[in-house]
């Protein structure tokens, strides 16, 4: 018997969709000098810190003596103290017992679920990352809509929940992929004190958290209060330090998490040490090293460098006068179809006509329709030369 389940997804991942595409027009062009601003992918490599200890903990693999094995199911302490002082630096005090290292945000966001009910009744941002639905429609969980749009600035509240069926799982993900927009600390405390009235559980992608660096925005759902016994963070490396290829993440589990008398760290432990080995001690002893201050102050220059990108794309839309949410505290632009053109017939009519590569709003959600993604992981000449070709077609 199969899981029927899959049936019910579409039938391929978003950015598989996208990337088949862009195969297709290379294939059919090959001169054709394509641009990507599609999937969130950087561009600048590893930073020197980063690479140091790389190599230092490859060499330490070479002799006996410091050879290292399967590690600890949760992940070293040098890392988990690393990031315990790291989310100090964010206004949280979250203890390493309670930091579970992985090799990716994608991975928890999926496997999480493994610790909840087949009958929760999930709740998720419409539009948002399509982890969250695919993993939840492959369970044959019932989910539920929080109707984000141009009114709410694409930060939904609990009112714009579009069922009065109860949540007991809620999906958000600030700053947010794809709409770029961030909550407040006043709006994450709405949502903290919601669920911790229904007994609800907060799934938090912080996977952005470093481009919301100004403002007093928050970094992490537990700078607010009562986070603490209401949700479950996931963090990742990939975009903070260009892991996506070396693959590196950390879950936090609070102590106080508690539902129907079970702790779900410990549920979260029982399952990761049977279902998982563990991040490579050579990418764990890499992660280390993003947070000392040398490794920090390198890997703030390349967010420097995409935020440059992200300027370049908002002055761009704002000189056309096309409507955006995102770029300021995230490395998204979400932007409104210019000529009323569907999310699709853009992503074609860009690449056609300008060889640029977007991603589709709508493969984000309904409310994604007529929308469209840029990312600014690309480098700032490539950025710009996309811009000018946009000014170009637009004409
Ligand atoms: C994105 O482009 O939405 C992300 O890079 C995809 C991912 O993190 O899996």
């Amino acid at each position: 018997m199969i899981n029927t389940n899959y049936s019910n997804l579409k039938a391929n991942y978003l950015f598989s969709t996208v990337a088949e595409k862009v195969r297709a027009y290379s294939e059919a062009h090959p001169d054709a000098d394509v641009i990507k601003l599609g999937i969130g992918d950087v561009t600048k490599p590893l930073a020197k810190s980063v690479i140091e200890a790389l190599h230092k903990a490859v060499d330490e693999n070479a002799v006996a003596e410091t050879f290292m094995g399967y590690g600890p199911e949760q992940g070293y302490g040098f890392l988990r103290e690393a990031l315990a002082k790291y989310y100090k630096t964010l206004g949280a005090d979250v203890d390493a017992d309670e930091i579970f290292v992985s090799d990716g945000a994608k991975s928890d966001i999926a496997n999480i679920l493994d610790i909840f009910d087949k009958n929760c009744h999930v709740v998720i941002p419409d539009p948002v990352y399509p982890v969250y639905l695919d993993t939840n429609i492959m369970d044959g969980r019932q989910v539920s809509f929080l109707n984000a749009n141009e009114g709410n600035i694409f930060l939904p509240m609990p009112e714009d929940l579009m069922s009065d069926a109860q949540p007991d799982i809620i999906y958000l993900c600030s700053p947010n992929n794809p709409t770029g927009a961030c909550y407040n600390k006043e709006q994450l405390k709405v949502w903290v004190d919601y669920a911790n009235k229904l007994g609800a559980v907060i799934l938090f992608d912080s996977a952005y958290e470093i481009f919301a660096d100004k403002d007093g925005l928050p970094r992490t759902i537990f700078a607010i209060d009562g986070a603490r016994t209401c949700a479950i963070e996931i963090a990742s490396l990939s975009k903070t330090a260009g892991f996506t290829g070396t693959r590196c993440s950390y879950t936090v589990v609070p102590k106080e998490l508690v539902r129907d008398g079970q702790s779900l760290k410990d549920m979260w432990f029982r399952r990761q040490s049977t279902k998982f080995n563990g991040t490579p001690y050579i990418v764990q002893r890499a992660a280390e090293a993003v947070f000392t201050e040398q490794g920090y102050a390198e890997i703030l220059e390349n967010i420097k460098l995409y935020q440059t990108n992200a300027k370049i794309i908002t002055d761009t839309l704002d000189e056309l006068g096309i409507y955006y949410t995102g770029g300021h505290y995230s490395p998204y632009i979400w932007l409104k179809c210019p000529n009323n053109m569907s999310s699709w017939e853009f992503f074609d009519f860009f690449l056609e006509k300008a060889q640029v590569v977007g991603t589709p709003g709508e493969g984000f959600g309904e409310n994604g329709k007529g929308f469209f993604r840029l990312t600014a992981f690309n480098t700032p000449d490539r950025t710009q030369e996309a811009m000018n070709r946009l000014k170009e077609i637009l004409k």
